[in-house]
């Protein structure tokens, strides 16, 4: 997970006691609404501000997949991190369809942004956080159990997708902290798509993965889109989601292009 800036402490608009304040949803409504966000970075040792993006506006609708496109530095990291609110943005609503109404992820209170990360929106990155003396199995099976499964059953499901991303039997049970990069990966990648979420964010999942692992990863991003998750991802290599995408955001022009059937 990135790392939260400074920025995200208590300057925050809790709008109600304990939960943030949410509107009535439809069953026709966009899982995500981004409404001008704007996100700029204070660079205090230059004296300068440096914008990320601006005015960045687009909806997606239950199963559909964004691609985010531009150049090295164009801004789509720092987007996926704003809309996962580790970055809290300068301007603009990122409205979210939860279980519980509406809520504007660039408002919402910090506690209730830690909840819909367990039950609501994920993120993949490209690296693991391996804990120390936490096995392999039990960090996959570790959103199930804070889900309220029962921990044999969520140790066999997360033991079912560490095979399933190719990551070797005998490492189950060890510590990923030793692992390659690609079988730390593999581990971050079960972990992140075990449990279906809402709203799944990808920043360049497939660097340093295997072709199987790439296959892996295809296969189980079509059945979270054919199951409804929405999915806003990042792809060095696009040909990896040509089938999965509906639309392209250029974060270089900040347009967003829908994808011809
Ligand atoms: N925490 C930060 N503080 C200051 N500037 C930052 C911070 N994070 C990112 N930036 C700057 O914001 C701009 C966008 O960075 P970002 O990582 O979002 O780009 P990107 O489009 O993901 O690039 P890449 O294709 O290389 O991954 C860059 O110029 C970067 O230097
Ligand atoms: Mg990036």
């Amino acid at each position: 997970m990135p790392n939260c800036e400074s920025d995200m402490t208590d300057d925050i608009a809790v709008l109600a006691h304990p939960r943030t304040k949410v509107a009535q949803s439809s069953a026709t409504q966009a899982v995500l609404e981004v409404e001008n966000l704007t996100k700029h970075f204070e660079m205090h040792h230059l004296g300068e501000r440096l914008f990320a993006f601006e005015g960045v506006t687009f909806r997606l609708f239950p199963g559909q997949f964004l691609l985010v496109t531009g150049r090295n530095g164009a801004g789509k990291s720092t987007l996926l991190r704003t809309l996962y609110r580790s970055y809290r943005p300068k301007g603009g609503h990122v409205w979210l369809d939860t279980a519980e109404g509406r809520i504007d992820l660039a408002r919402a209170a910090d506690v209730d942004i830690a909840l819909l990360r367990r039950r609501e929106i994920g993120f993949v990155t490209q690296f693991l956080n391996p804990r120390p003396r936490v096995t392999a199995e039990d960090i996959v099976a570790e959103p199930l159990r804070l889900a309220g499964r029962q921990k044999g059953e969520a140790v066999d499901e997360a033991r079912r997708w560490l095979g399933e991303f190719g990551v070797k039997r005998e490492l189950w049970a060890a510590y990923p902290s030793t692992f390659s990069g690609g079988e730390q990966q593999k581990v971050n990648l079960a972990r992140a798509l075990i449990l279906p979420q809402r709203l799944l964010m990808l920043d360049e999942p497939t660097a340093s993965l295997d072709v199987n692992a790439r296959h892996a990863l295809i296969r189980r991003l079509s059945a979270l889109k054919e199951a409804g998750i929405a999915m806003v991802g990042v792809f060095h290599h696009r040909a990896d989601i040509a089938d999965l995408v509906d639309s392209e955001l250029d974060l270089t022009t900040q347009e967003v292009h829908h994808v011809a059937e």
